[in-house]
């Protein structure tokens, strides 16, 4: 059996009919074409597919579609305006915050909601509360960089 579900994605309402089972990542890549939005465990243990849904930030792996009836989900896709990156994009070149780049959707999306959060107040604040996006190329203190950067 499906059900609808309802989705503002990146600033445009999308209507989607699924399976209860599908995860809110599978529908967002598989459904929406915002495969930004990257698979890395499938269980909540890498982040990788962080987005952020009514700005707060989620492991989309972890949450049923159904679930989100009605939200608002913002991925890596919706970041920029136009041609103009988000400030923590642009933040990610200047301070070469990814290697492989496959955490940085991931990275961006967490590091938008942690700000939403306001609840950092230093570089160890960010270390912490960003621990929940894993690096394999090891750039954390590179992302750490260009989120203090955007705080600052
Ligand atoms: Fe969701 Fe790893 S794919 S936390």
């Amino acid at each position: 059996q499906q059900y609808p579900v309802r989705l503002r994605i990146n600033g445009q309402d999308r209507e989607f009919n699924v399976e209860s089972w599908v995860t809110l990542l599978d529908l967002l890549r598989e459904r929406a074409g915002m495969t930004g939005t990257k698979k890395g465990c499938d269980q909540g243990q890498c982040g990788a597919c962080t987005v952020l849904v009514d700005g707060k930030r989620i492991n989309s792996c972890l949450t049923l579609a159904v679930m989100q009836d009605g939200k608002e989900i913002t991925t890596v896709e919706g970041l920029a305006k136009g041609e103009d990156l988000h400030p923590l994009q642009q933040a990610f070149i200047e301070c070469d915050a990814f290697q492989c780049g496959y955490c940085t959707p991931g990275q961006l999306c967490s590091a938008v909601g942690l700000m939403n959060e306001g609840q950092a107040q230093s570089r160890d604040d960010v270390r912490e509360l960003m621990s929940g996006n894993i690096c394999r190329c090891g750039a954390y203190p590179q992302i750490a960089d260009a989120v203090i950067q955007v705080m600052d």
